[in-house]
């Protein structure tokens, strides 16, 4: 029904268009108003957070005389159901383009239909749906990172620190004793980062034990907790920690400040994000390193796009893979070049 009144509407302005043409003017009709509906699978994420902050200062850029810039952010909460309501009410709302961090990335059928039926495009962002769904339609597009390159990165950093410093070997048996603690089962920066980061220290010749792993949902509390067991099953065996974000590599640091362990006492730390916290904390030395998720880089990229989505112009200077994806690149960030991170240098 309203896919049709769009259609006959949409026809209309091509008359009038065509009219204006006949009568010599030449201009295009534009668009003066680029209306964003950003739906968030949480937005207590601090990586997140911080990504739509930079989203929402990237938008204003667009702000001029004659075009508006609306951005509108849906907090689901971590309910997919949420989520789909948001983004027909965004849609409702008027919104020309969406932007949608799924809470399921493998469950994004219902928002894609609703999309398409009003012809809304979307870009996803930050959890990537699987490829066979973002050929459901040709205006579905993703914003993000290659996982991989994150981990690949944090295996590297923990390989460069073993190799320079010997005293992270405590036992002194030759070999690394490490725990992981992981982000939600079924993101793809979860499994990912955890297997090329492991993969990548075995490449680089460092001898590790595997003692356990905990799941902890990128948050920084059940990181502690799930650091607080294992601190409690492996005593002072535990040399490394490899978390897959930032936050749950803070969390692990709480339980052994709350533990009073000494520095002595505690394992290596490595994170991956370079949040404003985690940043911080590689400059403390408190984190051994991070590897920079370039929230900057993927909210400009967000911005462009949807500009161009809707403006129609800057399409061409996008540059895309397979069509559809924008990955920005990763950077690793020790207490070397923490400074230009933070932006003191
Ligand atoms: C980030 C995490 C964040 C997650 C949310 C990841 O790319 O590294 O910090 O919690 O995305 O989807
Ligand atoms: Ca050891």
């Amino acid at each position: 029904m309203k896919k049709r009144k769009v259609l006959a509407s949409a026809a209309v302005c091509c008359l009038c268009a065509q009219m204006l043409c006949a009568c010599g003017e030449q201009e295009a009709e534009k668009t003066d108003k680029i209306y964003v509906g950003v739906a968030c699978y949480n937005q207590s994420d601090t990586f997140l957070g911080e990504m739509l902050e930079c989203f929402k200062d990237r938008m204003n850029n667009f702000e001029s005389s004659d075009l508006q810039a609306i951005v509108t952010i849906r907090d689901a909460a971590g309910l997919q159901r949420t989520q789909n309501d948001q983004v027909k009410e965004l849609i409702d709302a008027g919104c020309n383009v969406l932007c949608v961090n799924l809470v399921d990335r493998a469950d994004p059928s219902e928002i894609i239909d609703l999309a398409r039926d009003n012809d809304v495009p979307i870009i996803f962002f930050n959890r990537e749906p699987v490829a066979e769904d973002l050929q459901q339609w040709d205006q579905l597009y993703y914003v993000g990172a290659d996982a991989r390159e994150s981990g690949v990165m944090q295996g590297e950093l923990a390989a460069d620190a073993i190799r320079t410093d010997s005293r992270i070997d405590r036992n002194k048996d030759g070999k690394i004793q490490y725990v992981v603690l992981e982000g939600e089962p079924g993101h793809q920066d979860a499994i990912i980062r955890t297997e090329d980061a492991v993969d990548t220290l075995k490449n680089e010749g460092i001898r590790l034990e595997k003692l356990s792993y905990g799941i902890a949902n990128w948050n920084r509390a059940q990181a502690q907790n799930r650091m607080q067991q294992l601190i409690g099953q492996y005593q002072n065996d535990i040399e490394l920690v490899l978390a897959n974000n930032d936050d749950m590599a803070l969390g692990a640091i709480d339980a052994y400040v709350k533990l009073n362990r000494t520095e002595a006492g505690m394992p290596v730390f490595f994170g991956i994000d370079g949040t404003d916290v985690g940043l911080k904390a590689v400059r403390d030395s408190k984190l051994a390193g991070t590897v920079y998720n370039d929230k900057e880089g993927q909210a400009e990229a967000m911005a462009k796009l949807a500009a161009a989505i809707v403006t129609g112009e800057g399409m061409d200077e996008i540059k895309f893979e397979n069509e559809k994806y924008i990955y920005l690149p990763y950077s690793k960030v020790t207490k070397d070049n923490v400074g230009r991170y933070l932006g003191e240098e």
